[in-house]
């Protein structure tokens, strides 16, 4: 079998070539020393098709509760340890007020798969803040019926998250004990039918996970059309059934950042929380090797360290206007610009 070197797989990319496992995988199974290459090329490649702004989103974790299982988080719902809460929908739209007033043009509201929320609550919560706000907003709440994310795209909702995790079936059914692969992925084909500016992504460094495996991963995202694409490491919890698992590196995710931003040239690539909890310089790392967002945190800091994904979590003790400042300065640290506006995705004609 013919293979192809880091250097002819660089200029596959720098060519904008269909993306493809031969050269995908030389990318990110690269060398230490051809590593800084491959971010000064996707750091290039974003500031030429989107420049040097970082759009900021601000992060509402609302709810902690959720009904499935998954092996990696530490929320799931046999996590006995975890002590769950849920804010209020006035307590919802009093954060989202907040992020405004700190000068985010986007809030996501995250939660668990909290039933509680039914699509009606989501929906009133969605015509509160958009009566009340201009914000613009990106759900990410999981699975629900194609009517749920109708009646929420209705009501003004205008992005949603949702991460594949990892396309490999094997490892996909090894880690979700009540989830399938195909419906997740047609909840995605739905929400790009109903017209939201669509997110997804995956984690880095699941047990099993190979460079082939996520070279496939980026290649069905791209079949996707995925404009907004999060990555990050995976950091095992001491209270899940991963929690002896190996978990991912800041490196692999970096080498995955940068080839994702070869990959798409245009999409909106979260520095995610998850870079910054490894390494204190994570998120600038990433916002070096093809990054352009940032998602600081504006839950309230009474229920904020309870939102315990995974351990090790930056922010949980700043409140949110603290974390807006550090935020900025670390943006400006590394030569770049605190973008404004709501910073929809950029759709290439
Ligand atoms: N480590 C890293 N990321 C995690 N997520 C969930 N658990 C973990 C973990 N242990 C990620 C998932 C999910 C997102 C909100 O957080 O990718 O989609
Ligand atoms: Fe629930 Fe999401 Fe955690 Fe899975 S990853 S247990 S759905 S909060
Ligand atoms: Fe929260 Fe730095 S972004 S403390």
């Amino acid at each position: 079998m013919q293979t192809t070197s880091f250097q002819q797989a660089l200029s596959l990319a720098r060519a904008g070539a269909k993306p493809d496992v031969a050269w995908l995988v030389p990318l990110l199974a690269c060398a230490d020393a051809d590593a800084p290459e491959l971010y000064r090329t996707a750091d290039t490649v974003r500031a030429a098709a989107i420049g040097d702004g970082v759009y900021l989103r601000g992060l509402i974790e609302f709810s902690n509760i959720c009904r499935k299982d998954c092996a990696y988080c530490g929320l799931r719902r046999d996590n006995r340890g975890a002590e769950r809460y849920r804010l209020t929908p006035d307590q919802i739209v009093e954060c989202t007020r907040e992020a405004e007033s700190l000068g985010y043009g986007t809030v996501v509201l995250q939660s668990g798969e909290d039933p509680w929320f039914t699509a009606e609550r989501m929906a009133d919560i969605i015509r509160r803040i958009k009566a009340e706000t201009k914000v613009a907003i990106t759900l990410s709440i999981g699975e629900r019926p194609e009517a749920d994310y109708r009646l929420w795209r209705e009501a003004g909702a205008d992005r949603y998250l949702l991460r594949i995790e990892t396309t490999d079936p094997a490892i996909f059914a090894a880690i979700h004990p009540d989830d399938d692969l195909e419906e997740r992925k047609q909840c995605l084909y739905t929400l790009k039918k109903l017209g939201y500016q669509l997110g997804s992504g995956v984690m880095a460094g699941l047990p099993g996970q190979t460079p082939e495996i996520l070279s496939r991963d980026v290649i069905w995202l791209h079949e996707l059309g995925a404009e907004m694409i999060g990555v990050g490491p995976f950091i095992p919890h001491p209270a899940t059934p991963l929690k002896a698992a190996k978990g991912g590196t800041v490196e692999q995710t970096l080498r995955l950042v940068a080839v994702l931003r070869l990959v798409f040239p245009h999409a909106h690539i979260p520095a995610t929380t998850a870079m910054g909890s490894l390494d204190p310089k994570g998120r600038e790392k990433a916002l070096m090797a093809g990054a352009n967002i940032v998602m600081p945190n504006v839950t309230p800091t009474t229920v904020r360290p309870q939102y315990e994904i995974y351990p090790g979590k930056i922010c949980t003790g700043d409140d949110a206007r603290h974390c807006r400042g550090c935020i900025g300065h670390r943006i400006e640290a590394i030569g770049r610009t605190v973008a404004s506006g709501p910073g929809h995705v950029v759709r290439k004609k």
